[in-house]
């Protein structure tokens, strides 16, 4: 079909990503133009964001200080190689990204997606035991209900089985039970106490299949995607003993905890737990150009000695790691979380989003409710022989009747708003959410 056929507003050619598109098409939902909190719909209507767009504008939308920086990027270089050549500003992202991160993960490998910063750490991982001489550390341990994107390796080490399904034969893999516990645990506020129990199912694996086997475990400190289970405060630090005791490398996917949602630069901050690599994506460049990265230590990097001047030590990258557009918005978004102290002004907020969201607890179909930092998910009970129907109707009247714009995991509906909202907007996410329970039964 040639442009000049095609229908204004067709809706038709674009496949979309992890969406029913039937119902889709059927009653669109478009998002046409955004502006710190609010979206505007192609209507005029405008909405709230209750989940900064894709748990990535962190800062609120169309930042004018970031669009000024990709606008001047664009004009002053386009694009440069990153593989044999660099241009100045991914050289002071980086160092920017390296000031963030906890002490001795100070190299960063940029890649263009939570996706593939994932699928860098496993790489790393089996590239670093290959060089130091331990080949047999192969396999990966993941968590159930975990998301690490969509690429082969981080489906292999993902939990939740619909993302993986139709695509197999996949990595071998292990799975960590999820670090939460689904009967009694129900209405927690924040972090429950201990979940050492949870790490040591650790060591069980391990046991049985021989520790020598395992190059690395991946978490994420907050199960994002897979429907907010929030780490209780024992648990990453019982994982790092018992990493550290096998001599296994400890991966955190922060591409949704990392720049803020947890009130800190990383997870690993605010669980005072290092790791030794960290994936991050999503936050850094506020959404506003595709970017991801992954932090690795010094002393990993080390090992892939380069013979010569001229030879390559890992054979790895992408065409737009660390492009110029992107570097530019990630330096820029940056400088706003600190000259507005954005992940200081998430944690004052936590206590207000977290009493909100709680609130929620007794109205219809109710069955959990849980919150760290700025994210929250109140679950719904399924409807009968539907599961998932019942979060999406919910999803479809915040959207459609109340102006709200949230995230859904299943029957979960998912809220995270960007740190810069206010008492007032928590309020309004929250007041709308129990509007549409009460109606939609
Ligand atoms: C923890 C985590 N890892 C990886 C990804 C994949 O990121 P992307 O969609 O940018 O590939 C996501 C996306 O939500 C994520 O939450």
């Amino acid at each position: 079909m040639s442009s000049t056929t095609l229908k204004p507003n067709d809706l038709d050619a674009f496949w979309q990503p992890f969406t029913p598109n039937k119902g889709f098409k059927k009653r669109p939902r478009i998002l046409a133009r955004a502006e710190g909190m609010n979206y505007w719909d192609d209507q005029g209507r405008k909405m709230l964001d209750a989940s900064s767009g894709l748990w990535c504008v962190n800062a609120g939308h169309c930042r004018k200080e970031i669009a000024s920086a990709i606008a001047e990027q664009a004009k002053t270089l386009d694009f440069s190689p990153t593989f044999q050549y660099g241009h100045p500003k991914v050289f002071q992202l980086a160092s920017r990204v390296v000031e963030l991160a906890p002490k001795g993960l100070d190299k960063v490998f940029f890649s263009n997606s939570g996706s593939e910063a994932a699928e860098t750490a496993l790489k790393v991982a089996r590239a670093y035991f290959k060089a130091i001489g331990q080949p047999n550390r192969t396999k990966f341990i993941g968590r159930e209900r975990a998301y690490h994107g969509v690429n082969f390796g981080g489906l292999s080490v993902g939990g939740l089985p619909n993302n993986s399904r139709a695509f197999g034969p996949l990595m071998d893999a292990d799975f960590l039970p999820l670090q939460y516990d689904v009967k009694q645990g129900v209405f927690t506020k924040g972090e429950a106490e201990g979940g050492e129990n949870y790490a040591d199912a650790l060591e069980a694996i391990l046991e049985k299949n021989g520790p020598e086997n395992y190059a690395a475990v991946i978490v994420e400190p907050m199960t994002g995607s897979g429907g907010v289970f929030v780490t209780p405060k024992a648990y990453l630090k019982r994982l790092r003993e018992i990493c550290d005791k096998h001599g296994i490398l400890l991966i955190f996917d922060e591409v949704i905890t990392g720049f803020g949602r947890l009130g800190y630069a990383f997870g690993a901050e605010r669980y005072a737990v290092t790791p030794d690599m960290i994936a991050f994506a999503k936050g850094i460049t506020n959404g506003a150009v595709p970017m991801g990265g992954t932090l690795v230590k010094g002393s990993i990097v080390e090992v892939f000695k380069e013979e010569h001047d001229w030879s390559i030590a890992m054979f790895h990258g992408y065409t737009y790691s660390g492009h110029p557009l992107a570097a530019a918005a990630g330096v820029a978004t940056l400088d706003l979380y600190r000259d507005e102290n954005l992940f200081e002004k998430a944690r004052k907020l936590e206590p207000v989003f977290q009493e909100a969201v709680h609130s929620l607890k007794g109205a219809p179909n109710v069955i959990d409710i849980r919150n760290v930092g700025l994210a929250a998910a109140v679950e719904l009970a399924p409807a009968a022989g539907a599961v998932g129907k019942r979060g999406y109707e919910a999803m479809q009247a915040l959207f459609h009747e109340e102006g709200v714009v949230p995230r859904l995991a299943g029957d979960t509906i998912v809220l995270a708003p960007a740190l810069i909202a206010s008492e007032s907007d928590v309020q309004h996410i929250v007041e709308a959410v129990k509007k549409v329970l009460s109606r939609i039964g």
